[in-house]
């Protein structure tokens, strides 16, 4: 199977978590855009969406879901996204698509964060992907440098030439080198950072079910 039909596969079978008469939060990615087309094949049987990125809202309104302000929702049934990694406890990173600030802020709402991917996204040991850092632009040279006495390498992510913008318009640094061993301390030191507006370690808000796509089917890790 290619890496689109795994993701094909996970989308499809995530729409089992998805609560009937419930509004479903909706994560970003390729792998989400294959559970949001699943998705608009129940549409009828949910109030519509919590999206965390202006490219999933665009999606989901597209196939004629509802998409409600995160603010006008208490808190929803369950959360649905993908990872660039995931470990066999459910910490992740994320961020590779530079929504990770309203994915964390939708996923914290949620009270079941279920994580989609293909197998390639899972790992023994968070780190091999570099993590993803929502930074106010004026702080940024100076996290790079905090970084650097972790022994990690900070990239300023581009967009045609420029500093990439996010939905929030912050910039991403993408930070290479790090092996993350304890992803809860570890987010929880960068969170105190000053600038620091969201790092893309997900362990506060961690995976409680991952449909990880194989070969041989949907596995499901819990
Ligand atoms: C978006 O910011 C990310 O957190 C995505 O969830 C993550 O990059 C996975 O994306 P793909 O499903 O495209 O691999």
């Amino acid at each position: 199977m290619t890496q689109d039909e795994l993701k094909t596969l996970v989308g499809q079978a995530a729409l089992q978590y998805v609560v009937p008469g419930e509004i479903v939060g909706v994560g970003t990615g390729s792998t989400v855009n294959k559970f949001i087309a699943a998705l608009a094949t129940m549409k009828d049987r949910i109030p519509g969406a919590v999206s965390s990125s202006v490219a999933s809202t665009r999606l989901l309104e597209s196939l004629g879901i509802r998409v409600f302000e995160a603010t006008e929702v208490d808190e929803l049934a369950v959360y649905i996204d993908g990872a660039d990694e995931i470990d066999g406890q459910g910490y992740m990173i994320k961020g590779g698509g530079a929504a990770l600030t309203r994915e964390k802020i939708v996923a914290a709402q949620s009270r079941r964060f279920v994580c989609i991917a293909d197998e390639s996204k899972l790992v023994q040991q968070l780190g091999r992907f570099p993590v993803p850092v929502e930074v106010i632009p004026m702080a940024a040279r100076r996290i790079a440098r905090q970084f650097a006495a972790l022994g990690g390498t900070a990239t300023l992510r581009q967009k045609d030439g420029q500093p990439l913008v996010t939905d929030n318009g912050q910039h991403i640094l993408d930070v290479a080198g790090l092996a993350i061993a304890d992803p809860l301390g570890f987010e929880s030191e960068v969170n105190q950072w000053p600038g620091v507006v969201t790092v893309g370690v997900f362990a506060h808000q961690k995976a409680a079910v991952c449909l990880l796509g194989t070969a041989s089917g949907v596995r499901t890790l819990s």
